[in-house]
């Protein structure tokens, strides 16, 4: 079991042990109290845990009330999140109280948003289910839906209260959602941690613990010193820009790990064509995405993903910033304008235009 504690504004720890469901409620109790809290997870995860996690909170004291999404991310959107806080409102649910997110990242950002909008706050509580919100969107304070022209638009910071990361549950995974979450953490390799990055070639399932804390450590570095977004904060998003795209031209079919692989290999791609990294920094990006059989292609011309991402956050007017790896463990984030970004695009799409990969 390791603790890493979240020194932001608010902090908070996350705890990642193996077995936490059935101590959820005595975690949940010593960090925040209270005596109602509203569980909000999916139609996946919900009955494979929601009793366990329950009747902790039961245990511990809480009145457990549940709200249940469809699994997906085109559940991440605005009729959901209204009607969380109707759910919430209905189930006269006060400032003392808590929602407790079970599930990936679209539960978890889903539930933030709303957990820090209804009475201009609640306690939230971060339990994620998969590798990929494990590592990244459970940490951080980062709330959201999707709106109709792109990912993420509307949203909240907001830090969690805790973080419960229980990694036995990753074990009922299928391997598409465990690979979305290997993307995550390669990612990670590439922008600050060369040493996660050469310990990636053996599986991670035989060094979950590690892994996860190291990303969760590199994220805290990060976040703590960037907590808003503006500056560092900003590397996290190595291969999102272009992986957002991807997710929105496909109608969100693709997934968010699937797409930022192909993001991440062509930012590689052209930072390799522009000199930014060395040729074999690219290689070695797209071949360890390549063990973990995750796409490094797009059937996405250039122009398609151009235009998708358009609605990026890291945009200012005519420029967007661009994070570029510089070698493995560094990278650089560069303001560009849009018509170079259009052109960068290009150049990194070249041959990557194609089916390789694509699940
Ligand atoms: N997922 C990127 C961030 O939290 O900033």
């Amino acid at each position: 079991m390791k603790t890493i504690n979240i020194n932001t504004t608010h902090g908070y720890d996350v705890v990642i042990s193996g077995n936490l469901l059935d101590k959820a409620g005595d975690y949940i109790r010593k960090s925040v109290g209270g005596s109602k809290a509203a569980l909000i997870s999916d139609d996946i995860v919900y009955p494979l845990y929601g009793q366990q996690v329950e009747e902790s909170l039961a245990a511990a004291g809480y009145s457990v009330i549940k709200y249940i999404i469809p699994n997906g991310e085109n559940s991440k959107n605005i009729f959901n999140y209204i009607s969380i806080l109707n759910f919430l409102s209905e189930n006269h649910m006060s400032r003392s109280d808590t929602a407790v997110a079970l599930g990936g990242g679209v539960v978890g950002d889903l539930a933030g948003f709303a957990a820090s909008t209804y009475l201009r706050g609640i306690h939230l509580i971060q339990m994620p289910t998969t590798l990929l919100a494990a590592v990244d969107s459970s940490v951080g304070g980062k709330t959201a839906i999707n709106l109709d022209s792109g990912k993420n638009l509307a949203g909240t910071f907001s830090q969690p209260d805790l973080v419960l990361c229980d990694y036995s549950v990753f074990a009922t995974l299928t391997q598409n959602t465990y690979r979305d979450g290997c993307a995550e953490i390669i990612k990670y390799g590439v922008i600050s941690d060369k040493e996660l990055f050469y310990k990636l070639y053996s599986p991670i399932n035989n060094q979950l613990e590690a892994v996860i804390s190291a990303c969760i450590s590199i994220k805290r570095d990060i976040v703590c010193n960037d907590e808003h977004d503006n500056g560092l904060r900003q590397i996290l998003n190595f291969g999102h820009t272009i992986g957002h795209a991807v997710e929105l031209c496909s109608n969100y079919k693709i997934s968010h790990g699937s797409a930022v692989a192909t993001g991440m290999a062509i930012i590689a791609g052209a930072g390799a064509a522009l000199n930014i990294c060395s040729e074999g920094c690219r290689d070695e990006i797209i071949d360890l995405l390549k063990q973990y059989k995750l796409p490094v292609k797009t059937i996405f011309s250039a122009d398609e993903l151009y235009n998708a991402a358009l609605s990026d956050k890291k945009r200012t007017g005519d420029s967007i910033n661009l994070i570029f790896p510089t070698e493995i463990g560094k990278c650089v984030i560069k303001k560009t304008s849009l018509d170079r970004f259009k052109e960068i695009i290009r150049i990194g799409t070249v041959g990557t235009i194609g089916t390789e990969g694509v699940s």
